[in-house]
C-alpha cells in the first residue's frame, strides 16, 4: 500500500495537521537534559516488569517531552536533527529514502528542510500518518520488490538514503545485533544502485561500529565515513549511526573483494 500527500487534507499529526513540524535546518537541536523531579510510576496489575521500566522512562526523558511539544513524531526525530548539522546531509529540493520510517520523526525533519521542491519516500512495516511532501509505502523493505517500489516513487537518483531500521527485539543480544547488521548492509545494497554521486547514506548499526564488510564497502566507496552516536540516542543502548558521504557513484561501485585486493 502507499500513501501520498502533497498538500491538501490528511491525517497529519503535526501542530497544524500537515504532519510537518517546523524542525528544519534553523530549528534547535537543544535540549534540556537537566534532570526534572523523576515521575514515579505506580505499578498497575497486569503491566510486566518490561513494560513498567519502559513507562517510566519515557515518562523521565527529556527528548520525549520536547519531541511531544515541536509535534514531532519521535524522540528519534532528534537523532537526525543533530546528525544533520553536523553532517549537512539535507538540502532544499533533495531526494530522500527513509527506511524504517515509522512513526515518522525522520521524515518529518527531512519534509521541512528539503521543502516543495524535495522528495521523501519511506517505507516501513507499519502505517505511517501522512506527511504534506512525504510518500510513504507500508511494507518489508527485504520484499524482492521493495527497491523498485521505492525508485518508482523516488522519480531519479536520491541525494541520501537513511536507514533507522530495526526490527523487534528477539530478547537474544546475538540475534539482535546480526538482524540489525543484515537490515544496514542490504541498506547500502539499494543506496548503492539508488544514490546519485556526491550522495550520502545514514544507518543506524551498533557500538563497536560497522562490520567490517559493510565498513570496507563504505570507505571504498564514498569520500567520508564516519561513527556518530547523537546525544538522544540513549547511552545505554549500544546504537550508533555510520555516516558516509560524497557518494563516488553506481558506475564505478567498487565491490569488496575489489576493495580487499
Ligand atoms: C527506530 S524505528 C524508526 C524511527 C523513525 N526513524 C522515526 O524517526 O520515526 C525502526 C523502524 O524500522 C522498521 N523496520 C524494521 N524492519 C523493517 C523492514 N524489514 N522493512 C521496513 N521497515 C522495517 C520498524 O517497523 C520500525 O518502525
Amino acid at each position: 500500500m502507499t500513501s501520498r500527500r502533497r498538500g491538501g487534507a490528511g491525517r497529519g499529526s503535526g501542530k497544524d495537521g500537515s504532519g510537518k513540524s517546523g524542525a528544519g535546518k534553523g530549528a534547535s537541536i537543544h535540549v534540556s537534559v537537566q534532570r526534572t523531579p523523576t515521575v514515579r510510576l505506580k505499578r498497575k496489575k497486569g503491566r510486566t516488569n518490561s513494560q513498567q521500566r519502559w513507562l517510566q522512562r519515557q515518562l523521565n526523558d527529556p527528548f520525549v517531552s520536547e519531541a511531544r511539544r515541536r509535534g514531532l513524531r519521535s524522540r528519534a526525530a532528534f537523532k537526525l536533527m543533530e546528525l544533520d548539522q553536523r553532517f549537512n546531509l539535507l538540502k532544499p529540493g533533495a531526494r530522500v529514502v527513509d527506511l524504517g520510517a515509522a512513526p515518522g520523526g525522520w521524515s518529518q525533519v527531512s519534509a521541512d528542510i528539503v521543502g516543495p521542491n524535495g522528495v521523501i519516500v519511506g517505507i516501513d512495516l507499519l502505517p505511517i500518518d501522512s506527511i504534506e511532501g512525504a510518500i510513504f509505502i507500508e511494507g518489508d523493505f527485504l520484499e524482492p520488490d521493495a527497491p523498485d517500489r521505492l525508485k518508482r516513487e523516488l522519480g531519479g537518483a536520491a541525494d541520501l538514503v537513511l536507514s533507522d531500521m530495526a526490527a523487534s527485539s528477539s530478547g537474544h543480544a546475538g540475534t539482535d545485533h546480526l538482524k540489525i547488521v543484515a537490515l544496514a548492509e542490504i541498506a547500502f545494497d539499494f543506496a548503492a544502485t539508488v544514490l546519485a554521486p556526491g550522495g550520502a547514506f545514514v544507518a543506524k548499526v551498533l557500538q563497536g561500529g560497522t562490520e567490517k564488510t559493510l565498513l570496507t564497502l563504505l570507505r571504498g566507496n564514498f569520500d567520508k565515513v564516519i561513527h556518530a552516536k547523537p546525544e538522544a540516542s540513549r547511552k545505554e543502548s549500544a546504537e550508533l549511526y555510520v555516516v558516509a558521504t560524497g557518494f563516488h557513484g553506481a558506475a564505478v561501485l567498487k565491490s569488496e573483494s575489489e576493495l580487499e585486493d
